[in-house]
This record gives structure tokens, sequence and C-alpha cells, in this order.
């Protein structure tokens, strides 16, 4: 089979589509043959050596956290899936060394979830890692009906994956954005506001901030608010204030993933797509990826 390696870090230039003996289905684990991917920023800092994999994960190195196919095969003890099943997975690679771009992908089965059946592929590619940070940032932030929310970089992945979430259920989220162009998105995503103008924001105007883009906007947090950032390295200090501010790390979850595709299928979460390639046009992914400026996901099929 195929899979996307690095045999060191760099730039998309280190990505190859090397032949690799096939994985097989070891005890708890399903053989999905891989139908979709995205490419996450974990992804790019992974191949450029900004994110430092689990040293015991050595060079050549398999890379890609997030999976939709179908299932090829069983291993003992499997009992949510059987071989046809349309599933999606997210494996975190950087801690496991586990990648998802191959054409076969052996992991455990609690990793994965039943696909949205009213989705192809390429569009439930988009759901795993994105979803699963977006639905495990918000739960700090223990938001309820009629709050104030801020999401800083509301028209990417997981900050358009947070929008929907918080506004179906009743919370008032304003989105910022990185440009102009990306205002509407938002809104049609579930905000109630959106702007690229940070300076616009409110002091102290929301329960809530969210930040996916690693801009911090200390400001903006009333007194009592909270703060998750999902950026290493972005938490802002508060000057004594009192904020319950916090960095969130995503985990693997294919009950969580479940329930996300559930939402999927029912119309109430709405995955984008900016561009589909396939898995030999790797690097030219990367480097469309690093150019910025999507609403959507750089999707590659196999
Ligand atoms: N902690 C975790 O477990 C975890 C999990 C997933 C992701 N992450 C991290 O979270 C970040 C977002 O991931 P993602 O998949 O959502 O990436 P993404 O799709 O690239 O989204 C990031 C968004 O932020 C926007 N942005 C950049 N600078 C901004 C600014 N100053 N103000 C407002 N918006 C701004 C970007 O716009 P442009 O494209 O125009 O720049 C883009 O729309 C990445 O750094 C990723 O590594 C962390």
């Amino acid at each position: 089979m195929r899979a996307v390696q690095i045999e060191r870090h760099g730039g998309p230039e280190v990505l190859h589509l090397r032949k690799i003996p096939d994985p097989a289905a070891g005890p708890g684990e399903i053989l999905v043959r891989a139908e979709a991917t995205s490419i996450n920023p974990v992804d790019v800092k992974t191949r450029a050596g900004v994110d430092r994999p689990n040293p015991a994960i050595g060079f050549p190195m398999t890379l890609g956290w997030d999976l939709a196919g179908t299932v090829e095969a069983v291993g003992d003890g499997v009992t949510r899936f059987r071989p046809g099943d349309r599933v999606v997975a997210m494996s975190a690679q950087i801690a496991t060394g586990l990648g998802t771009w191959a054409d076969l992908v052996a992991l455990p089965e609690s990793l994965a979830a039943h696909a949205p059946e009213t989705v192809p592929p390429v569009e439930a590619a988009c759901l795993p890692l994105a979803g699963l940070t977006a639905v495990q940032a918000l739960e700090p932030l223990r938001l309820k009906e009629g709050q104030r929310l801020l999401v800083i970089g509301a028209a990417g992945a997981v900050g358009g994956l947070a929008v929907q979430l918080a506004a179906a259920s009743g919370v008032a989220v304003t989105g910022l954005v990185s440009r102009p162009g990306h205002v509407q998105a938002v809104l049609e995503l579930g905000a109630e506001e959106a702007t690229h103008e940070p300076e616009r924001l409110p002091a102290g105007g929301f329960d809530a901030v969210l930040d996916t883009a690693g801009f911090a906007q200390p400001d903006a947090v009333a007194d009592g608010g909270r703060y998750v950032s999902i950026v290493p390295g972005s938490l802002p200090g508060f000057d004594g204030r009192p904020v319950d501010a916090r960095m969130n790390f995503v985990e693997q979850s294919g009950e969580q993933l479940g329930e996300l595709a559930r939402l999927v299928e029912a119309g109430d979460l709405r995955l984008r797509v900016a561009a589909t390639l396939r898995i030999d046009q790797i690097r030219a992914a990367h480097e469309l990826f690093e150019r910025g400026g999507h609403l959507g996901k750089i999707c590659l099929t196999f």
C-alpha cells in the first residue's frame, strides 16, 4: 500500500508517497481502506518540525490524523463495526505514531465512529480532528443559552465548527476573522456578529472566549468569565482579573466523534471543503494549505 511518510523534518519536499507493507487488524482493531483525509495544522507543523512528535516515534513516520473510509476487516473482539461499514476516525499521530495518510489503516475501534451517511467521504474527512477539538474546547467554557461567546479564528476549521455548535445551543456568537472576505461566511455558520477588526470588540463584552488562532484578546472576556485557547503559547495573562483561563488539547474519542457525525447527518453541522487533491499531490496540498485564507479544509482522496 501507499503511505505519506517523512524521513526528516522540512518543507513539502520531505513528503514522500512510499510503498510499505499492508497492516493487519490486531485484537480490538479495525482495518480501514482510506477514501479521504484532510490536512490539519498539526500535520504541517509535524512535517516542519515545529511540533515535535513523541521521541519514541522514529523515522520514517507516516503523517495524518483524519480518516474517512470503509472497514475492510476487523480484529478479534471488535464489536461495533463490520466489514463494509463506512467510518471516520481521528488518530493522535503525534503522540502514537499512527498516521492516517495511507491506503490502509489499522486502528483501535475506540477511535472510530460510523460515518455520517449524508455526506461524501471527502466532507466526512473534515470532521474528526477539527470537530473533536471544537466540541472538547467548548466544554470547559460551560456556556448557557443566551450567553455571549467570542470565537477567534471563526472562519477556520475548528473555529467554524465551534461557531456552529455554540450557536445551535442558543449561545450568541461573535466571530473574529483574519480578513473582511470571511465575515459573511461566519455569519452564515450561525454567528450573530462577525468582524475582522479586533479593536471593535467590546471590552469585557463576552462571557467566554475561544481562541483558535493564537491571537489573544484578554480584554474581550468579562470578569468572572472563561477563556480557552487551543494554540500553544497563546494563553494571555489577565493581570489578576478573575478569569478561568486554560489551554485545551484534543483527545481521541470515537464516541464523541459519533455524536458529531449524527449532527452532520441531521444537517445540524456543516462541513466545508475548500479544495480536494489526490494523495499523490500531497506536496501541492501542503503548499496550498500553507498559503492560508481558506474557507474550508484542504482534503485528499485515495
Ligand atoms: N490544542 C489542540 O488540541 C488543537 C487541535 C486542533 C488545532 N489546534 C491548533 O488550532 C489552530 C487552528 O486550527 P484549525 O484547524 O482551525 O486551523 P485553520 O483552519 O487554519 O483556522 C485558523 C483560522 O484562524 C484565522 N486567523 C489567523 N490569524 C487570525 C487573526 N489574527 N484573527 C482572526 N483569525 C485569524 C485563519 O485565517 P487565515 O487562513 O486567513 O490566516 C483561519 O481562518 C492551529 O494553530 C492548530 O494547530 C490545536
